[in-house]
């Protein structure tokens, strides 16, 4: 099937569109006819897009439960409704089992795991009244294999993959799909916050013979968001070029 515009008139929300695949999947929603509002945390870190009318920049902190819900608000009264929402705002720090701060645990749950939640809670609420809507976490291929030296950041991806679930069976009867995207190594500042050596060893591992781009992610991102999946619910898709963990 050929339509360059996948997401014509969806209203979608994703976090994290500053740099690394939540910008890649801002760029392919947008190209594709969405109207997105974008969270960021910086001013100013989403300048390339004042000219687009559908680029919707939102200023804020995913963990900051105040505001998460006057963004929901935001959308209501200027939507009305809500099509989409990505949750990919992430955050990884590794430590070996033993130096994992308690304040450490915190903050990642809060990020990947609480802010999660507290999204699909408020958007639940639209895809409930209009019976209809489609939300993307990503979790990682770490959440599925767990990996040494990521037992936090794994064991946070993995209750991604476990709520995905739970949320596609409970949210189905009301016409809203929640699937996962589950990305290898994909090449952004988070994969290189591991040093050059660590992501030339993954890259050892990757039948596919090259690391992922934020573009590859964003695909599959697409298809998930638009009408191509509609009976697709409850899954994990893996965006990683046949990597072994
Ligand atoms: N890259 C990979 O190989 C890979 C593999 C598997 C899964 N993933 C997952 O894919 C997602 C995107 O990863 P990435 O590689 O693009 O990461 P990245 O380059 O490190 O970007 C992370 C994004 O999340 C935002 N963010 C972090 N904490 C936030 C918070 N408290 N509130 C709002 N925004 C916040 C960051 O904003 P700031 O710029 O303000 O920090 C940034 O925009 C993450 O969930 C990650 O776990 C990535």
């Amino acid at each position: 099937m050929c339509n360059s515009k996948m997401l014509d008139g969806k209203i979608a929300l994703v976090s994290g569109c500053n740099r690394g695949i939540g910008r890649a999947i801002l760029e392919t929603f947008l190209n594709n006819g969405a109207i997105v509002y974008a969270i960021v945390r910086t001013k100013g870190s989403l300048n390339d897009f004042v000219s687009n009318a559908n680029c919707k920049p939102v200023y804020m902190d995913v963990t900051d439960t105040a505001s998460v819900k006057s963004l929901f608000m935001q959308v209501k009264k200027e939507q009305g409704r809500l099509d989409v929402l990505v949750n990919n705002a992430g955050m990884m720090r590794d430590a070996l089992i033993g130096m994992i701060s308690r304040e450490h645990i915190e903050q990642t749950y809060a990020v990947n795991v609480f802010a999660v939640i507290d999204m699909i809670q408020y958007a639940s609420k639209f895809f409930k009244r209009q019976q209809s809507g489609s939300i993307i976490n990503l979790a990682s291929i770490m959440g599925v294999q767990g990996n040494a030296g990521q037992l936090l950041y794994s064991s946070t991806k993995g209750a991604v993959v476990a709520l995905t679930k739970s949320a596609a069976k409970e949210l189905a009867p009301c016409g809203t799909r929640v699937n996962a995207i589950a990305p290898g190594a994909i090449d952004t500042d988070m994969l290189r916050s591991i040093g050059d050596a660590n992501v030339n060893k993954l890259l050892q591992n990757v039948y596919v013979g090259r690391l992922g781009l934020p573009a590859d992610v964003a695909k599959t991102a697409l298809y998930l968001a638009s009408d191509l999946s509609e009976y697709v619910t409850g899954q994990v898709i893996g965006v990683d070029g046949a990597m072994i963990v």
